[in-house]
């Protein structure tokens, strides 16, 4: 047996038999309405004497007999709703006036940023006021009599399914909600209403786009006027040409890079693998013209999401991304020949200076990183 409450009827609880859609009463306790199975004779509801299970006495609410009292809590309802509804909007006008910036001290907590503490406010009322809008609605005017429905085969008979369209019905009836529009409207004001903080989180909190942000690293910045060195990372050594020996790799990072503003940031987007193959391994015009006699640097960032590509296959010349097994032709323009990675990795112009360490001759030439929607 399940329970369930619907149904906005009075019930006279004196002895009788009841009929179909009646309260049945088990001696004593609360009023209970079996709903039946469809199944049996004529096609109607057959009405069961049961035991209570230990209820309480149904008890009458002030509303239920007291149409004034209704009203009241209609009203009051209404105004937890209307209250919801001005706390969304106090939330999306503090998301566009608050400053990010802003700083107010909690007590307890102490510093924090006021569109935190704002939005966290305003959303927390704004759901708060809706919940208890919906509990005090059920509580006061929605029917709270107790029902009982027997459990049946999984798909119900076609009588049972019209009579589900009915209890739908006679649910709609029973929250009143069809001859109380002042409920109807507010409700859906402040759950309409709600939607818009919600789009607001997931467009507005989306962050920067990333502009040429990827597209510019510490590689096209000159250093006095000249290209900038490539350092070993970490030991921040310059490195000559001749110190790369065949099948050597290097992780690589500009000249400089400790001095910048922001050097973990340059250090991200500037990363470099410097890997050295035979000449004749690499197929392509433009791969081989931009580096050294077979010596090539390529960005270490993978074009998928971002991770260092640094697991490089001698003999294969393939260049492994850890994170999605996205996989790089390291003869072909880092080409990618495996995984979810759409572009090839930007290529690092570079030559030998006077002194005989290896220099940028320019910068990427295109973002590094991964795919962004202002770039396919
Ligand atoms: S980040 Fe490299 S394959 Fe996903």
């Amino acid at each position: 047996m399940t329970t369930s409450f619907t149904g906005p009827e009075r019930h006279d609880h004196s002895e009788h038999q009841p009929e179909p859609g009646e309260v049945a009463r088990g001696g004593h306790g609360s009023d209970l309405i079996n709903l039946g199975d469809g199944h049996h004779e004529g096609g109607g509801q057959l009405l069961e004497r049961f035991e209570n299970p230990g209820l309480p006495e149904h008890v009458h609410r002030l509303g239920d007999d007291d149409p004034a009292a209704a009203r009241r809590s209609e009203r009051q309802v209404a105004s937890l709703f209307a209250v919801s509804m001005v706390a969304t909007l106090l939330f999306v006008i503090s998301y566009i006036v608050v400053g990010k910036g802003a700083i107010v001290t909690l007590p307890l907590i102490g510093p924090t940023k006021a569109l935190h503490v704002s939005l966290g406010v305003t959303l927390g009322i704004s759901l708060l006021c809706i919940g208890l809008g919906a509990v005090h609605w059920a509580k006061t005017l929605m029917s709270d009599t107790e029902v009982v429905e027997e459990r049946h085969t999984l798909r119900s008979p076609d009588e049972d399914r019209e009579g589900t369209v009915q209890i739908l019905t006679d649910a709609a009836e029973s929250t009143q909600i069809t001859r109380r529009p002042l409920i109807k409207y507010s409700l859906g004001g402040a759950l309409g209403l709600f939607v818009v903080p919600l789009g607001l989180q997931l467009v507005g909190s989306l962050g920067p786009l990333p502009h040429d942000n990827l597209g510019v690293t510490l590689w096209d910045r000159k250093l006095n006027g000249k290209g900038r060195r490539l350092m070993r990372d970490p030991e921040n050594t310059p490195i000559r040409l001749s110190d790369v020996t065949l099948g050597s790799v290097f992780h690589v990072l500009p000249e400089g890079i400790d001095d910048v503003q922001n050097p973990q940031d340059a250090k991200v987007k500037a990363a470099v693998l410097l890997v050295s193959m035979q000449e004749s391994d690499i197929k392509n015009a433009k791969e081989a013209s931009w580096g050294i006699q077979g010596v090539v640097a390529y960005s270490k960032i993978c074009t998928h999401v971002g991770c260092p590509v640094g697991l490089y296959e001698h003999t294969t010349h393939h260049l492994l991304c850890p994170c999605h097994q996205s996989t790089f032709d390291m003869t072909n323009d880092c080409e990618v020949i495996f995984g979810p990675a759409k572009r090839r990795l930007p290529q690092l112009k570079i030559s030998v200076n006077d002194a005989g360490y290896l220099v940028a001759d320019q910068g990427f030439q295109e973002p590094v990183g991964p795919s962004f929607w202002e770039r396919a």
